[in-house]
């Protein structure tokens, strides 16, 4: 059978971030005890006209044009920022984007770990049909409450995903490691805007997660740990990603240097350190951050991926990079939003962070909104949200 896996990879943040140097001069706290400390230097702040519909559509777009949305049978979109009890975020995006009226549309959920499951789904729906296409869409917005440890660890972001069969990115092996546990490390009771996190505790349930995926996936795989080059780690924040690392060579009894295992993971995070967390999105802004910022040509090497979500759920798994990605990548695009993202200040964090959940007969002027994306929430109306399309 033919190989399954990405074709295709972009993403999406919003065009506002707040500096960690400015949060912790207000907490009369160490910069580096964010940019050293937890390795973050920026949060992306998503602006009122922004919700996951709309981040996710900017992220999207740029892989249906030209008529290639044609065969994308089903859109599975992961979040855990959903904007409705019933109605899936999708079903908004499939509009906004065009795509045709035979499609399977579905929202999954599991914290961060959902966009991995939708992936794994994607696989198997295209190898029943090879000549389809899934589109995965994973968006989210990360709110801790303020002046708690997990407020610098906030920001925004979107990733679309397009799965076919002969990818053009990277071939995902259909061997993976699962491993799950009924914890209350990080959760958001539907009351709530902002997650509940116990955060020391949370670090150290991904790490024994990391451990037991791994373990279940060197009972099905024949890949050891000297057998892949790069490993891309959920992101809360990018320290997570070295802590875990580190731990992974220890479980394997690796020889490799710090530096060594440093370089397996360090262009992983060079996106992550500047939007924050994007829960369900962030491991795979972190595998874009790879292919587009890393020296050397990776074609040929095999990734390993850890995806966690608490609660929790983790999968290890693997994949291949293909010949000749760097031509099916979005480098400049993506670089281009990043640097012409706008710094907020203190008080203009606060303004975003403290505008109250859209509520029915809001209006948004876009003219005065600032935002940057296609498309954006222009109203709601009814109790129906409206979007449009710039
Ligand atoms: P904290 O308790 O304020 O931080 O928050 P700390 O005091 O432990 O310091 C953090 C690190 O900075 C320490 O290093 C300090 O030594 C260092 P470490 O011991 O870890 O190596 N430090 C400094 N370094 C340089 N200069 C200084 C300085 N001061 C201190 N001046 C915590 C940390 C992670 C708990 C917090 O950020 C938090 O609660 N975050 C949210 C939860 C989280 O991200 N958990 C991660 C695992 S769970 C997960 O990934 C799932 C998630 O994405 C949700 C989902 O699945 O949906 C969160």
């Amino acid at each position: 059978m033919s190989s399954v896996g990405i074709d295709q990879i972009s993403f999406y943040t919003s065009n506002y971030f707040l500096d960690l140097r400015t949060l912790a001069q207000v907490q009369e706290t160490d910069p580096d005890k964010y940019y050293q400390g937890i390795g973050q230097e920026k949060m992306g702040m998503a602006a009122h006209d922004e919700d996951i519909v709309t981040m996710a559509a900017n992220a999207a777009y740029p892989l249906v044009q030209e008529g290639a949305g044609e065969q994308v049978s089903s859109l599975l979109f992961a979040t855990e920022t959903g904007i409705d009890q019933s109605k899936a975020a999708g079903v908004y995006v499939h509009r906004l984007l065009g795509l045709n009226e035979n499609c399977r549309i579905v929202e999954l959920k599991q914290a961060c770990y959902s966009a991995t499951a939708a992936i794994q789904m994607a696989c198997a729906l295209v190898a029943r049909q090879p000549e389809k296409k899934v589109l995965v869409i994973a968006s989210d917005i990360a709110r801790y409450d303020l002046n708690t440890p997990g407020e610098a660890t906030q920001g925004c972001g979107a990733v679309a995903i397009m799965i076919t069969a002969n990818p053009r990115v990277l071939s995902i092996d259909p061997e993976v490691g699962n491993y799950a546990e009924d914890v209350m490390d990080f959760w958001r009771p539907n009351y709530r805007k902002t997650a509940l996190v116990d955060g020391k505790y949370s670090t150290k349930i991904y790490l024994r997660a990391l451990k037991k995926a791994w373990e279940h996936f060197r009972e099905a795989s024949t890949y050891s740990f000297a057998d892949f080059s790069h490993f891309c780690y959920h992101l809360p924040f990018s320290r997570m990603a070295q802590k875990a690392h580190q731990h992974l060579a220890k479980v394997n009894k690796s020889e490799l240097s710090v530096e060594a295992l440093e370089q397996q993971i360090q262009d992983t995070l060079s996106y992550n350190r500047i939007i924050g967390n994007s829960y369900t999105a962030s491991m795979y802004i972190g595998l874009a951050s790879l292919l587009e910022n890393h020296q050397r040509d990776l074609s040929g090497k095999r990734i390993g991926f850890f995806s966690y979500g608490s609660g929790c759920v983790a999968e290890f798994f693997s994949g291949r990079v293909v010949q000749g990605y760097q031509n099916c990548l979005f480098t400049s695009e993506h670089q281009m939003m990043l640097e012409q993202r706008k710094e907020v200040s203190y008080e203009e964090y606060l303004h975003l962070y403290k505008a109250p959940d859209p509520q029915d007969g809001d209006v948004h002027e876009i003219a005065a909104s600032g935002s940057q994306g296609r498309f954006r929430l222009s109203a709601i109306a009814h109790h129906k949200r409206e979007y449009v399309a710039i």
